[in-house]
């Protein structure tokens, strides 16, 4: 292996990681700071050792199929990895890597931030004083609702729902319950108070705040559909830091305008960075662009997360974020 490996970033990172990164590697920057088309990382493959792609890049099986590759090792900038097509990457022999554990406290918090912003109807209130409609105190004005002894129903059990359980139960009152394919070990559990529902529809049906906590991918595309909108109730907020595609946003951009649920606090989307217009205008909806692991803290972090996986890799040890 070469002394001072090739690698590709394919987004800007925090300057501290980007220069820790120049220390071990021969590292290609993209200066634009712009989405890299298919064919530039088809060919980033096979001119360089690595290729460090982030949750925008479709790393497809044409990229990872390419003749000549250089590449052995996709190192990825975030947790999801659905991006990625693993089915390819395995059977081209190539190793794929992501960052957990290191992005779980700043996603809690934005989904506290999202329950916190929709119960308290933030942005609305936000709107209304900076397009100066706002006429004073009154005991009607933009009334929310309060958060203790509500019941937040996680849809997925990992670290990221259960670090969002955490702050809730014991910053905020909330009752949790859970449903996942098979329930967390009883001190887990047991710690935060959280209940196991079998049934996805009992525990939407169950919940004031309903956040979800599952994996992007086809597995769980539109695991919130029309029919699962349908089982919560009038008075229930939908709050997701997942991936657009887990919800089905058609049928909950419906669901919002018909006031079949009270509000939707959402942080990822189908298209992204395209957001309906149709959901840009609606009033029970809070709306961030993705923000999840926004901390410059996390951020780094996730930087240097993808090098500990690169060194390891290239000092010829066990990368500690295998995904393939
Ligand atoms: C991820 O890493 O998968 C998040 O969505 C972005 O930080």
């Amino acid at each position: 292996m070469t002394a001072r490996p090739r690698i590709l970033l394919t987004r800007r990172w925090p300057e501290a990681v980007e220069r820790r990164a120049g220390a071990r590697f021969e590292v290609t920057l993209n200066p634009d700071d712009r989405p890299l088309s298919e064919a530039e990382l088809a060919t980033a493959m096979r001119t360089h050792d690595a290729l460090c792609p982030t949750i925008t890049d479709r790393v497809t099986a044409a990229v990872l199929g390419v003749s000549d590759r250089r590449a052995d090792i996709v190192a990825s900038y975030g947790v999801g990895y659905e991006h990625i097509d693993l089915a390819a990457a395995r059977a081209a022999g190539i190793r794929v890597t992501n960052t957990p554990g290191v992005l779980t406290d700043a996603t809690a918090d934005l989904a506290l931030t999202l329950i916190l912003m929709t119960a308290r109807r933030s942005g609305e209130g936000e709107r209304e004083l900076r397009a100066g409609a706002w006429t004073g105190w009154r005991p009607t004005h933009l009334l929310g609702q309060s958060l203790k002894g509500k019941r937040l129903g996680l849809v997925g059990f990992g670290r990221i729902a259960q670090a969002t359980a955490e702050r809730a139960r014991f910053g905020f009152g909330m009752e949790i319950a859970y449903y996942a394919r098979r329930p967390a070990p009883a001190d887990i559990a047991d710690r935060l108070g959280a209940r196991f529902v079998p049934d996805l529809g009992d525990l939407l049906a169950d919940a004031d705040f309903v956040s979800l906590h599952v994996p992007g991918g086809t597995e769980t595309r539109h695991m919130i559909d029309g029919a699962a909108l349908a089982r919560m109730r009038p008075d229930a907020i939908l709050i997701n830091t997942a991936r657009g595609d887990v919800v089905n946003e058609a049928a909950l951009i419906a669901a919002l305008q018909e006031r079949r649920i009270a509000g939707a606090g959402l942080d990822v989307f189908a298209g992204e960075p395209n957001v309906s217009p149709a959901l840009r205008v609606l009033d029970n909806a809070v709306l961030l662009p993705h923000l999840g692991s926004a901390t410059r803290e996390t951020r780094e972090a996730m930087g240097l997360r993808v090098l500990a996986n690169l060194e390891a890799w290239f000092d010829g040890k066990p990368t500690p974020d295998t995904v393939a």
